[in-house]
């Protein structure tokens, strides 16, 4: 008697917590990205501020602060969505990782949408169609003239990047360095402790003019696969076709009345004026 009891005290207990999980799963996976979003009341975005014109730190009233076109194309999106934006800060590596266990609802850091990331996340049309480039020491910008030669440098790249991707598969480079962020590598490239830097070729010549003695090898072309860097907006896969669509409609908007271009130009402006983070 007292066992029978037991047994079905013990089958309620596992009825009531399957029901419970049960009721969760369905909780979250019924509310789409939007209907979240609006619910929260803001848009966290997250971003490697260490890419300008696209995103970078200026000072505001003692604090840093992460602006940039990619912050003003969040900004919009937020706009449209009704909600307030929240821009996180973080490592390259660490983003997508942030966006799958949503702690960030998108990421916005000049990302390009590879095969490989597609199969994690979900992209955003391509809202800038950018291109690779190479930083080398100033007095080296006339040894660096292909790819053949730049594979046999000690070649640095941002973590987890394309350009990583690039010189490990493509190129082929039997030496790499992987930073996690570009001011290091501009700071290792500066020392000599490597000898070119692949990265955006705006990104690379914001660094030109701010990082004494580095220069942009303006005639080596990237020919086999290293010259796209096309950027789109990364999103957590699953239910989310409504904000799909607006961000979507969004870029359109901005990409047809030209506002976006008076964007990316703004931030050029503000790097200069700034000074910003190098
Ligand atoms: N487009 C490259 C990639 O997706 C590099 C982006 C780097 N962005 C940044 N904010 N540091 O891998």
């Amino acid at each position: 008697m007292k066992k029978g009891l037991k047994k079905i005290m013990a089958l309620g207990l596992v009825a009531v917590i399957g029901l419970s999980m049960v009721g969760c799963g369905k909780d979250n996976s019924d509310k789409s990205a939007l209907t979240q979003i609006k619910e929260n009341g803001k848009l966290v975005v997250g971003t490697s501020p260490d890419y300008p014109p696209f995103e970078f730190v200026i000072p505001e009233n003692g604090k840093n602060k992460i602006v940039g076109a990619d912050i003003d194309l969040a900004k919009k999106i937020a706009e449209k969505l009704g909600v307030k934006l929240e821009v996180k800060g973080m490592d390259f590596d660490a983003l997508l990782p942030a966006l799958q266990s949503s702690k960030v609802d998108m990421v916005i850091t000049g990302m390009t949408p590879n095969e490989k990331r597609k199969k994690a996340v979900d992209f955003s049309d391509i809202y800038f169609k950018g291109e690779n480039a190479v930083v080398v020491k100033s007095e080296n910008i006339n040894k660096i003239k292909s790819e053949n030669e730049l594979k046999k440098l000690k070649i640095g790249v941002q973590k987890g990047s394309t350009q990583e991707t690039y010189a490990t598969e493509n190129l082929k480079a039997e030496k790499i360095t992987s930073m996690k962020s570009v001011p290091n590598l501009m700071l290792d490239l500066k020392n000599g402790n490597i000898d070119a830097v692949i990265l955006n070729s705006k990104v690379a010549k914001i660094n030109e003019e701010k990082v004494d003695g580095v220069k942009v090898a303006q005639s080596l072309k990237l020919t086999s696969g290293g010259d796209d860097e096309a950027m789109a907006i990364a999103i957590k896969k699953g239910n989310n076709a409504d904000l799909l669509k607006a961000i979507n409609e969004e870029i359109k908007t901005l990409e047809a009345n030209g506002e976006y271009d008076k964007i990316l130009a703004e931030s050029v402006n503000l790097v200069d004026k700034a000074g910003a983070d190098k």
